[in-house]
């Protein structure tokens, strides 16, 4: 049987290093099997983060030879045999031990977000592109992959300013719904910090679900805080409009 080399983070916040194990690579295995194999076997304090193990609780990401990625959803036979095959934590968030890493970050953002209000006056009638358009959204598993590689986060540490794609996909799914009746923009301008956002499309590469995290969820909503806060002929426009037949309004 074919045989890996995992050098896998073993440590907490306060320091740690990769160590080597050597896992037998059976047909079929995914990277979250190699680990399992390695609590298994060799170091049963290997702390994993893992539940569905079928790439829908968000819960088993780490970066793989560099690349954030579900564990449960990396088969082996992708992944170059020749070289160790590297799993290291997310960076993004901090350490709690060996793969586990703090993601409560994200939790107090999300309670920064208003839920769903539904719109009053409106017939409860909804089409099926409208659908169609929010669907994308739901389909997030907060596995935080997105999270972990965008690099306001990453590497300019803007946790304080900025909310993050996964946030920007939440609030999409609710600005977009067509009898929710609740404006965001200036939570997105003002506390999630859509500003600090360059396009750089990394959320999208790495999402599990395909979410087009860039052109469907962040241009859409940078465009509607652009309509609202920098554009005075489309704010007269839409105060005219308000005042004949009230659409969105901003939360108190
Ligand atoms: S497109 Fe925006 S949110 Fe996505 S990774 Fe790049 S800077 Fe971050
Ligand atoms: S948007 Fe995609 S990458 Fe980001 S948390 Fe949701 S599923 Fe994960
Ligand atoms: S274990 Fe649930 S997504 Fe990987």
């Amino acid at each position: 049987m074919a045989e890996a080399i995992l050098k896998i983070f073993r440590g907490t916040r306060e320091g740690g290093a990769p160590a080597e194990y050597r896992v037998p690579v059976a047909p079929g295995m995914v990277v979250l099997d190699a680990l399992h194999y390695v609590q298994q076997h060799q170091a049963p304090d290997l702390a994993v983060r893992w539940n569905c193990k079928a790439g829908k609780c968000g819960s088993c990401s780490a970066e793989v030879n560099g690349r954030p990625r579900l564990t449960c959803k990396t088969r082996m036979d992708t992944l170059p045999q020749d070289k160790p095959i590297s799993i290291l934590p997310m960076k993004s968030f901090p350490i709690i031990k060996d793969l586990v890493t703090d993601v409560s970050w994200n939790y107090k953002v999300n309670k920064k977000i208003p839920p769903f209000q539904p719109r009053a006056g409106v017939e409860w009638k909804i089409y099926q592109e409208d659908v169609d358009r929010v669907q994308e959204f739901r389909k997030c598993i907060e596995c935080f992959l997105c999270q972990n590689v965008c690099h306001v986060l990453r590497e300019h540490d803007k946790q304080e300013q900025f909310g993050g794609p996964r946030f920007f996909v939440r609030v999409a799914g609710l600005e977009m719904h067509p009898l929710d009746g609740l404006n965001r923009t200036r939570l997105l301008k003002n506390e999630l910090g859509i500003g600090f956002c360059n396009i750089t499309k990394c959320c999208t590469e790495v999402c599990p679900e395909d979410i087009h995290i860039t052109d469907n969820a962040i241009i859409p909503l940078k465009e509607r805080v652009v309509d609202d806060f920098y554009d005075p002929l489309l704010g007269l426009v839409r105060n005219i409009r308000n005042a004949v037949s009230p659409s969105k309004r901003q939360p108190k």
